[in-house]
Parts: structure tokens; sequence; C-alpha cells
């Protein structure tokens, strides 16, 4: 019988990483998960995204820190890993404006720390979640071959300089790497720091929402079971290739919306017509609009966004409703 195959997924207790490990077991692979529980936000929540599957002979949670390098070479020794999901990771822009340095710390030195104990290990397949945000500010859809020299917040800047990282290890060491770059991930499980769980906590507990700036900035949100099966994609596409694999590959929905539609949206899904909005000041970081091309996905991946934002939405409320921690204090106050 073929082995199963074994993952490392690092952040694996997050938002994405939690929906990965659920979909990874289901499909029956191995599933090595890491995560430090990072304070960005509770651990409570991502405590509770892995609790189901604590239980799951494939399954093997790790509580630890990508900069552990003794850690990492004891989970390496351990298990004999075929690929590493690397989502470990900051996230979120505004916040790294002010902690630059743990963002570095965290999202650079730590890729580092990782990249060379699979160096060490001789496991060389990797799939890196990146982000749209290296684009920085740009109009109309966004291709990889894009320049991102002037990405506008050092959360930004750490992901594109791990993608030169992993190039760095493809070239000089034969990793073989796929860079996908997210945007705007919505649904189950979803930070709470992110726009649509923030905007549906507050209506929940009868409290105004803010929009920084103004509604007209757009983004591109994709739901997390279409960003999940690029991950799934994206291992396959790393088994079926030759060697020497170095890929920059955007995954969205060519799909964008403005705020002031999402606001329209969530509106009519939770069927609250008092929703107040007060409007602050534009916060430096993020960027005004995004939009994927993927056509390199579909062509690379097979990749089809299914899900529309009208269907997610209404997921991720019905999500909200049963499961959804109400009235977590968000990162984002820490900052503001
Ligand atoms: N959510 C999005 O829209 C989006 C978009 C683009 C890219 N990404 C990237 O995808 C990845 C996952 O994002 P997410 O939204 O699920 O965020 P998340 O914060 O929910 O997940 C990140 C996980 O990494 C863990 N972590 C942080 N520092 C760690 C460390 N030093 N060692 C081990 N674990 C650590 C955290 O505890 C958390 O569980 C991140 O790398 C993020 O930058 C996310």
């Amino acid at each position: 019988m073929p082995k199963t195959e074994t993952i490392l997924v690092t952040g694996g207790a997050g938002f994405i990483g939690s929906n990965l490990c659920h979909f990874l077991i289901d499909k029956a692979f191995n599933v090595v998960c890491l995560d430090n529980f990072d304070d960005f936000y509770s651990e409570e929540i991502k405590r509770n995204n892995v609790k189901n599957l604590l239980n799951n002979q494939l399954f093997e949670f790790i509580k630890g820190d990508i900069r552990d390098s003794v850690l990492l070479d004891n989970v390496f020794s351990k298990h004999q890993i075929d690929f590493v999901i690397h989502l470990a990771a900051k996230a979120g822009v505004r916040n790294s404006i002010f902690n630059t340095q743990e963002y570095f710390d965290v999202n650079v030195n730590g890729s580092i720390c990782l990249l060379e104990t699979m160096r060490k290990h001789n496991v060389k397949n990797l799939v890196f979640s990146s982000s749209s945000s290296v684009y920085g500010n740009k109009n109309g859809k966004l291709l990889e071959t894009e320049n991102c020299d002037n990405p506008i917040s050092p959360y930004a800047v750490s992901k594109r300089a791990v993608e030169m990282l992993n190039y760095n290890y493809h070239i000089n060491s034969n990793f073989n790497v796929v860079n996908l770059r997210l945007f705007s991930v919505y649904g189950k499980n979803q930070r709470p720091d992110l726009v649509l769980y923030k905007f549906i906590n507050l209506i929940s507990n009868n409290q105004p929402i803010e929009i920084y700036g103004n509604a007209d900035t757009t983004r591109d949100y994709t739901y997390i079971d279409d960003i999940v099966n690029a991950f799934i994609s994206s291992i396959e596409f790393l088994k079926t290739s030759d060697s020497n694999v170095y890929e920059i590959i955007n995954i969205g929905n060519d799909n964008p919306i403005s705020l002031q539609q999402l606001i329209d949206l969530i509106t009519k899904t939770t069927k609250r017509n008092d929703i107040k909005i007060v409007e602050t000041k534009f916060v430096k970081g993020e960027v005004t609009n995004t939009h994927a091309d993927i056509d390199k996905a579909r062509r690379l991946l097979n990749y089809k966004p299914n899900i529309t934002i009208d269907y997610g939405i209404k997921q991720f409320y019905e999500w909200f409703e049963k499961n959804g921690i109400k009235g977590v204090k968000n990162s984002i106050d820490k900052t503001a």
C-alpha cells in the first residue's frame, strides 16, 4: 500500500490553518500541526478551531514556535515530513506598522529557521502563504509578474521577503516552492480582526461599524473553501511536477466588491436595517483596491473559485451565529 503522506502545517490552529487541517484529515493525509497560539487574538479561539481533530489518529498537535530550532529539529526527526505548508505568521497589516521588529522576527526569522530545518532534514517541498498586500497600491487586475517594489506595510514587506528567501532555497538547495498570494480570505473560523467578522460582531452587539476613509475601497474577497482547495492543488502540483519548481500564484475570487457593497450584503444577510456607520480617517498600511488575476492559478492548479460572495457571507453568518465568539476585543483596538 502506498505510504500516506505527512504534511506539516505551521500556524495550523489559526483561521486558514485549521480549515486546511480539517480538509487534509478528510483526505486521509497525516497532519502535524504546529502553532504557538500567538497572542494576536485569543488562544481560546485557536484551541476551539482544532479541538475536534485532537483525537484523530492522523492528527498531531504540537504547541511550539517556528523560531525554536531545537523544537523544529525534534519535529522533523520524529516525523517523516513530505510537504510543509507554512502559514505561521504575525498577520494584520495595521498592527505591523507599530510592531515591525516583532513582525520581522516571526515572519522572516521564523521562516529562515523553518527553511534551515527543512534543508537539514532534506525536506524540500514547500507551499507558502504569501499575500496580495505585496503588490502595494495598484489599480486593475494584479498579475504575478507585477513589480512588487513598493509594498506599503511592514507585513507586506515581510511576505515579499519570504517569497524571495524561498527563491534562494530553491536556487541554492533545490527546494520546490509554491508561493500562494492569498486575497482577503473569509469564512468559518475567521480571524476576529478581519472586516466581515468584525462588522457582524459589532452589529450583533448593536454597535456602530467603523469605516476607515470611505466605502469605495475594493477587495477581492475569497472564500476559505476555495483557498483550502488551492493549497491541496498546490500539493498535488508539487507531487506531479518534475522537480525544480518555483512559482508565485495569485489565489483570489476575480470579483472584487466595494466596502459599501459588502455592507449592503451584510445588511441583507443579517436582516438588520439599523446598521450605524461611523467614518474615521483612512488608516495607513491598507491598500485601496485588490483584484486577482487568476489565470495562472487556473492553468497550473486547475483553480476555480466556486463560492459567490452572497453565498459565502450567508455561510459565514450561519457559522458566526452558532460558533462565533461574540464581543471579542479585536487586535486592531490595540493600535488604533
Ligand atoms: N486571512 C487572510 O486574508 C490572509 C491573506 C493573505 C495571507 N494570509 C496569510 O495566511 C497565513 C494564515 O493567516 P490567518 O488569517 O489564518 O491568520 P491566523 O493568525 O489565524 O493564523 C496564523 C497562525 O500562526 C500562528 N503563529 C503565529 N506566530 C507563530 C510562531 N512564531 N510559531 C508558530 N505559530 C505561530 C498563530 O498562533 C496563528 O494560529 C498567514 O501567514 C497570513 O499572513 C492570510
